[in-house]
């Protein structure tokens, strides 16, 4: 059921482009409605060339905070007031919040990676070895948020190696307890055995696209396999996975959880208890 918008209904919203696929709205919407809170959420799309018009008009309208997707995470910061730490780190914002008349632009897709880690793989970073296959940027935010949990290794497999190589060199110096390496996925199969943990950071996975020559039979008994994929619900990677008796899970729980993080970051409370993840579940 549609919450009743009046006069004191708070705004809250997503803006991308594209951003009709969005499910933000649904789970967002859902949590507001579960507490009884006087607030909506909808989709904005914006396009690039508006997207400081857009960041000003927010904050003129007097929205609470705002979702930022794809194209906007990194360009939007210029934009904003101040950042935290942990955009910081990934240089990429997906949180906005309205604080005392000021645009703070915060992270939650680390936070939410690292909450799905432990409860849909039951996976504790702390001082595991993680393969991540991507270097972009959710390759990116993977990266900064493994290296905050305490990860001992972190091997980047990506087809253009040097962009591996440059992802992987701001966190060298940053992080130098760290061992980092960057490797050309053409060489994932044989590094396969050294990893308590795979994650697909990239599209591949989604419609019908797969990584062809991957060989899962490399990897350890026992290592667990994440895909930031969650359209199809199984891809071929989590099927190769479940074939093989791995832990393995998809990226709804990671969606689920950023979204309970920036809700609490805009209303100071929390959603209910696993309401976000059974709303987008509720859709595949
Ligand atoms: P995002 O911000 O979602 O991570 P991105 O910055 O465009 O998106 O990065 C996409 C990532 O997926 C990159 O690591 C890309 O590899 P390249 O750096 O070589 O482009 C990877 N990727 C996309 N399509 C791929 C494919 N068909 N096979 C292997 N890697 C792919």
């Amino acid at each position: 059921m549609m919450m009743k918008v009046n006069g004191k209904t708070k705004v809250y919203g997503i803006i991308g482009d594209p951003v009709e696929h969005s499910l933000s709205p649904l789970m967002q919407n859902a949590a507001f409605e579960a507490l009884n809170l006087n607030c909506v959420y909808v989709p904005f799309a914006v396009v690039p060339s508006n997207l400081e018009a857009a960041v000003k008009g927010l904050f003129a309208l007097g929205v609470g905070g705002f979702n930022v997707t794809i194209p906007h995470k990194t360009a939007i910061i210029p934009f904003l007031d101040q950042i935290s730490g942990d955009a910081e780190l990934c240089g990429a914002v997906n949180t906005v919040n309205c604080e005392n008349g000021r645009l703070v632009g915060y992270n939650t897709d680390g936070i939410g990676f690292i909450r799905s880690l432990k409860e849909d793989l039951a996976f504790e970073p702390q001082g595991s070895r993680v393969l991540l296959i991507g270097a972009g940027g959710a390759a990116r935010g993977a990266l900064a948020s493994l290296c905050g949990a305490g990860t001992a290794s972190i091997i980047v497999a990506n087809r253009t190696r040097e962009r591996g190589d440059t992802l992987i060199e701001t966190f060298c110096s940053r992080f130098p307890q760290l061992r980092f390496e960057s490797i050309p996925l053409e060489d994932l199969n044989k590094n396969l055995i050294r990893a308590d943990l795979v994650v697909n950071t990239t599209s591949v996975g989604m419609g019908k696209t797969s990584f062809e020559a991957l060989e899962l039979g490399a990897i350890k008994d026992g290592a667990a396999v994440y895909d930031m994929v969650y359209s199809p619900p199984e891809t071929p990677l989590l099927a190769a996975a479940r074939a093989r008796n791995l832990r393995c899970a998809n990226g709804l729980g990671m969606l689920a959880a950023q979204g309970e993080a920036a809700f609490k970051i805009w209303t100071g409370v929390d959603s209910p208890l696993g309401l976000m993840k059974r709303e987008l579940a509720s859709m595949f």
